[in-house]
C-alpha cells in the first residue's frame, strides 16, 4: 500500500514540474495523453493495483485524476487566451501614409536644376523688404503705380512684403560688388490678389545675368533653354515689347501652347487654353543703366538681363491646372496626384 501512495505523490509532483514548463494548448494536450490517456500514469497504476487492496487507495487514485482534470482545464484555458493575445507577425500591419514634397517644392527644385545646369547660383532674398530695394533702387519713382497699396502689402511706411523678386536684383549686385553676376533668386511673393489665377502668396524665380557684353540674344538663349528643358523640346518663345522700370529695353516672354502645339486651334477649333497659339511667361529685360548704378556697378562697363517668373505659372502651364488656388487647398486626393 505504501508503495502506491509514494507513486500518488510522484505523480503529483511531476504533474506540477509539467505544468510549469508548458505553455502552449498542444503541451497541455500532450499532457493530458501522458497522464490520463488509455496508457496513461492513471490507468497504469489503476491497471497495477494488486487484487486485493485497500478501497482507499482506489480513491485516492480518482481524486488524482479529478485533481489532474481540474488542473489541466485550467492550464489550457490560461494559454489558450495567451495565444489569442499574443502577436501574428504573418498579420499586415498598418500601413502609415507616405507624405511626399509638395507640388511648388517639386516645380522649385526643377526650376533650379534646369539654372544650376546653365551655371547660376540659387539663392534667396528677404520677403520682408526696406522700399529702396523693392522699388525706389529699381527706378521705381514714388508715385508709381507699383506702389499702389491695393497691390502691396504694406507692413510699415518704408517696409512692404514684396510683390516681386526683383529686389534680389539690387542685392547680388551689393553682394558681388562685380561682374560676373549669374544668379536666379526663387522666393515667395505677395500681393492683394485672389482669382482662379491669382493667390495672395505665390513664388516667382528671378534670373540676373551681368558681364560685360551681355546683350538680348543671351536673354533669349536662357529663355529657349529654359522653356524646351521645362516644358519641352517642341515648344518656342518669342518677345513681346513692355515696359518695366527697372529693364530697357523690356519684353513680355511668351512660350508655345502645349495643347493647340502653338497653332491656336485644335480641329478648325479656337484653342480653349491660349487662343492664340501663345502663353506668357512673364517680364524681362536688359537691366536699367540707373540699377545697375544702384546696385554698384558702372553701367559703362557691364550690361547685363533679368526676367522674374512665377513658379506657379509655369507649374499650371505645364500640369494644365484649372484653379491656382487648388496648389494651395489642403485636398489630400488633390496634391496626392503629384
Ligand atoms: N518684377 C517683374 C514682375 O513681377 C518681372 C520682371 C523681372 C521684369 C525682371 C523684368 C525684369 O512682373
Amino acid at each position: 500500500m505504501g508503495t502506491k501512495i509514494n507513486e500518488i505523490d510522484e505523480i503529483k509532483l511531476e504533474l506540477k514540474r509539467d505544468l510549469r514548463d508548458s505553455f502552449s494548448s498542444d503541451s497541455v494536450d500532450q499532457l493530458n495523453t501522458k497522464y490520463l490517456g488509455k496508457q496513461g500514469k492513471i490507468n497504469t497504476l489503476f491497471k497495477t493495483l494488486p487484487v486485493k487492496t485497500d478501497p482507499k487507495i482506489g480513491r485516492q487514485i480518482n481524486e488524482l485524476k479529478n485533481l489532474i482534470q481540474e488542473m489541466l482545464s485550467a492550464k489550457l484555458t490560461e494559454t489558450m487566451g495567451d495565444e489569442q493575445h499574443s502577436i501574428d507577425v504573418t498579420i499586415p500591419g498598418t500601413e502609415i501614409p507616405r507624405g511626399s514634397l509638395h507640388l511648388v517644392t517639386q516645380a522649385i527644385e526643377e526650376i533650379e536644376t534646369i539654372f544650376l545646369r546653365l551655371g547660376f547660383v540659387r539663392r534667396r532674398y528677404p520677403e520682408v523688404e526696406t522700399d529702396w530695394y523693392y522699388a525706389e533702387g529699381l527706378n521705381i519713382p514714388k508715385e508709381h503705380p507699383a506702389r499702389d497699396d491695393q497691390e502691396t502689402f504694406y507692413v510699415g511706411d518704408n517696409t512692404v512684403l514684396t510683390a516681386h523678386t526683383s529686389n534680389g536684383q539690387l542685392r547680388e549686385m551689393e553682394l558681388k560688388k562685380s561682374p560676373p553676376i549669374k544668379m536666379i533668386n526663387i522666393g515667395k511673393t505677395y500681393r492683394r490678389q485672389i482669382d482662379a489665377s491669382h493667390t495672395p502668396m505665390f513664388h516667382q524665380f528671378e534670373g540676373l545675368v551681368i558681364d560685360k557684353e551681355i546683350n538680348i540674344t543671351n536673354l533669349l538663349g536662357v529663355t529657349e533653354y529654359f522653356a524646351k528643358s521645362y516644358f519641352g523640346q517642341d515648344r518656342r518663345t518669342r518677345l513681346r515689347p513692355h515696359h518695366f522700370q527697372f529693364t530697357e529695353p523690356s519684353f513680355e516672354i511668351d512660350v508655345t501652347c502645349g495643347v493647340c502645339q502653338g497653332t491656336g486651334v485644335i480641329h478648325k477649333i479656337p484653342c480653349k487654353v491660349c487662343k492664340s497659339g501663345w502663353l506668357e511667361l512673364g517680364g524681362a529685360g536688359m537691366v536699367h543703366p540707373n540699377v545697375l548704378r544702384n546696385g554698384g556697378l558702372n553701367p559703362d562697363e557691364c550690361t547685363g538681363f533679368a526676367f522674374g517668373w512665377g513658379v506657379e505659372r509655369v507649374l499650371m502651364m505645364k500640369s494644365n491646372l484649372p484653379d491656382l488656388r487648388l496648389i494651395y487647398s489642403d485636398d489630400i486626393r488633390f496634391l496626392k496626384q503629384f
